[in-house]
């Protein structure tokens, strides 16, 4: 009894309101010293807070989990008074009163919503990231949250796959500048401030592997592939100091990720040296035993000794742990062990000085959906949008005449910001080409179709977010077709509902819906001219429209200024300057189809043709519809002939790559200049041309641009079969261009 009060006096005492860390690593000793075994195992104890949305009730089972010491944390819990009053309730009847941790989801935004990771990469810019990762932390640690389950640093070659829409693409180069930005706008350079977050790379390792594209599924790895593709961003986001990590669902190579001790002991503590907090993903570790690698108990055991130090959901660390310990099977060190990394991130966070730190009422309600964060979310948005086609400049449009916006997604306000949308306000296409347009042209509407035909399919598809589903399609179909017969061009707001992408939305068939698609060719047939606006969260399959749509804006999911966004690069006020970073194949059957692929044996000389005997196939060719890299702008760029410093790169010396791009269009515009290596005789076989450098440049009209790119044998190095990273030193190939396909070769010799 007397233990229970002791230290909460002593926390009160020290509990100045401010954003310092006081407490040093000496009060989680002495906090331990007087902690008991269960409550040292109650600190694992991660539980979801979804049955408390409602607040904390006397007698509920989080008062019990609270009041004994069984929890060290909670998440998917929103609202600054609910959180305040758990919080409290830990401090004053937690033995010990112990803080807790705050988790959340705030994957691309908390209220000002940002776009879907994969499109926030097609900016090709960090620096947006980090902006959009710190307004993230500001408005999430104002609303009582101070630990976030992100970034996901998942590389994924299969558009099949749902999560794709989570991550940064397909690329490691790319994924390791992505996965550094989102851990320093998190946590900033303090993570004791009151207005950053603990992030949560994740999901460690390889779930973006998933056999076929479908979530949850097996991956089994040549140690090769993953060292140098996969992964390279986990590593990343830890070199960055990201505090925490979170483990996948899958098996690697038949073994649970979460009671691999390879991977969470060998490489994560002991290669890479991460000393922060691991956690499992939801309900993790009865699934080490469902997927046959192990007894119930068991998986609990085999998780400590991997150094998993939280146990998400399951109870199981609560629930074995001690006996486990009473069996011999554990030891009090892998208790202490964990439980310490626990109590380290909260002191991190400056939850021991002040508990209440991210419960500032006030803040809350200032610090939401600003009109700054809300113009940033704009501006990145646009920065985001890749323009896939643009015959005869369709766009920008002019605002004069009669516009018709059509299709089932202008106009549905909760379908804009895609998955792991926080409740937040949206702007609607449809709105905010009226605000645009003003009194200069007519926008008129029609919603044309439902997403899919068959409204179980759509119900699937749509979840909970309010795609209305129409049984009369008749009826949408002509008011479709004469608003787009009295109409100059049409603006067809098209693609995949938020849910279609995003956890546990895998497709076979990655095509716009085909209530959509057939809407969309009843649109063609009426000749006049016509703009895609492409709600995606993956790549998808567009051979019909690219054949057919003059012009294809892929907006993938923008976020709550969405409408606005769109407004302002379909009417010209921005250009657009995306580039993509997962290949869209032509067919489904192609994947996975990415640009980093090895040489085949008996690869075919002309991939436009069937060629016997080639690796290839019969009914389609080899070449993606759009390649990774690939984006237009409403301008022009042409590339002059590149340039090397010189024909030889000396073991510690660099040579530079330059090249003159010149705007020869009608816009000031961004281009995003790209350089590619090519090792062409290494141990193991390497990649016909790896991303290592690019450059967003912003180049006025008529202006010309030298850009530079420095190589030097870091960028040659690569793991071996022993996994040594090295280079081998012989002739290299540079390539240079604005995209993976177009590009000009020059080689030189490293020493
Ligand atoms: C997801 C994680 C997420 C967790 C908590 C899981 O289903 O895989 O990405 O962080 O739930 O919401």
């Amino acid at each position: 009894m007397i233990r229970r009060f002791i230290i909460p006096i002593l926390c009160l005492a020290a509990f100045p309101v401010c954003a310092v860390v006081n407490k040093d690593s000496g009060y989680i000793d002495s906090l331990m010293s007087i902690m008991s075994v269960d409550e040292k195992i109650g600190q694992l104890n991660l539980p979801v807070g979804s049955d408390i949305q409602t607040g904390l009730t006397e007698g509920s089972d989080f008062e019990k989990l609270i009041s004994t010491g069984s929890l060290g944390g909670f998440f998917n819990v929103s609202g600054v008074e609910k959180i305040k009053k758990l919080q409290k309730f830990a401090v004053e009847n937690g033995p010990h009163g112990i803080p807790l941790l705050v988790g959340a989801d705030v994957i691309h935004g908390y209220r000002t919503i940002f776009p879907i990771p994969l499109a926030l990469s097609c900016s090709w810019n960090p620096d947006a990231v980090r902006r959009m990762a710190r307004i993230s932390a500001i408005e999430a640690t104002a609303d009582g949250i101070n630990w976030n389950f992100s970034p996901m640093v998942d590389i994924c070659r299969d558009p099949r796959w749902g999560r794709i829409a989570e991550g940064s693409g397909e690329d490691p180069y790319l994924g390791c500048m992505f996965a550094k930005a989102y851990v320093e706008g998190y946590q900033g350079d303090n993570l004791g401030s009151d207005s950053t977050l603990m992030a949560c790379v994740k999901h460690f390792a390889l779930y973006g592997a998933a056999e076929g594209g479908r979530d949850y599924n097996t991956v089994d790895m040549s140690k090769e592939r993953m060292f140098n593709y996969y992964l390279p961003p986990y590593e990343a986001a830890v070199d960055a100091g990201c505090e925490s990590l979170m483990t996948s669902f899958n098996l690697i190579n038949g073994q649970h990720s979460t009671a691999a001790g390879w991977l969470t002991q060998g490489m994560l503590r002991d290669r890479w040296n991460f000393k922060g907090l691991v956690v499992t993903d939801y309900n993790s570790m009865p699934e080490i035993a469902s997927m046959g690698t192990s007894s119930m108990e068991d998986a609990a055991v085999k998780s400590i000794v991997a150094e998993i130090d939280m146990d998400m959901v399951s109870g199981m660390y609560v629930k074995y742990l001690k006996q486990s310990l009473a069996a011999g099977k554990i030891s009090m060190d892998m208790i202490d062990r964990a439980c310490r990394r626990v109590l380290e991130a909260k002191r991190k966070l400056g939850l021991f000085d002040d508990p209440y730190k991210y419960c500032d009422n006030k803040r809350a309600e200032t610090e939401l959906f600003t009109e700054p964060h809300r113009n940033e979310a704009r501006d990145i948005a646009a920065q985001t949008f890749v323009l896939l086609k643009n015959d005869n400049n369709l766009l920008p449009l002019k605002k004069k005449g009669r516009i018709a916006v059509i299709g089932p997604l202008a106009d549905v306000e909760n379908n804009m910001s895609g998955c792991w949308a926080w409740a937040g306000k949206h702007v609607t296409v449809l709105d905010a080409f009226r605000r645009a347009a003003g009194d200069k042209a007519d926008i008129l509407y029609a919603r044309g179709s439902n997403i899919y035909h068959n409204e179980v399919t759509q119900r699937n598809a749509t979840g909970i977010k309010p795609v209305p589903y129409d049984k009369d399609e008749a009826r949408l179909l002509s008011e479709a077709i004469s608003v787009a017969e009295s109409s100059d061009v049409i603006v067809a707001v098209m693609g995949e509902a938020a849910e279609m992408s995003g956890e546990s939305a895998s497709r076979v068939d990655i095509t716009i819906p085909d209530a959509q698609r057939e809407l969309l060719k009843k649109l063609a047939d009426t000749g006049k001219p016509i703009v895609l606006i492409l709600f995606t969260g993956r790549p998808l399959v567009l051979d019909w429209e690219a054949e057919n749509i003059m012009a294809i804006l892929n907006v993938w999911f923008p976020g709550s200024e969405a409408g606005d966004a769109i407004a302002d690069v379909v009417f010209g006020e921005k250009c657009p300057e995306g580039k993509l970073t997962a290949t869209f194949p032509r067919n489904v059957g192609q994947i996975p189809l990415y640009y980093n692929h090895l040489i085949p044996s008996h690869p075919d000389p002309d991939n436009a043709i069937f060629n016997r005997y080639c690796s290839n196939y019969i009914d389609c060719t080899n070449e993606p519809l759009y390649p990774f890299g690939y984006g237009l702008s409403y301008t022009k760029f042409e590339y002059g002939k590149p340039e090397l410093s010189s024909t030889t790169l000396e073991k510690d010396g660099f040579v530079t790559l330059s090249v003159d791009v010149r705007n020869t269009g009608e816009y000031d515009g961004v281009e995003i200049v790209q350089m590619y290596l090519r090792d062409p005789v290494a141990q193991i076989a390497r990649p016909v041309k790896e991303l290592k450098d690019f450059r967003r440049v912003l180049i006025p009209k008529g202006e010309t641009r030298r850009v530079e790119f420095t190589i030097n044998a870091d960028k040659l190095k690569y793991y071996n079969a022993d996994l040594k990273y090295d280079y081998d030193p012989g002739e290299f190939q540079v390539m240079v261009g604005p995209d993976s396909e177009n590009l000009q070769t020059l080689t030189f010799t490293a020493k």
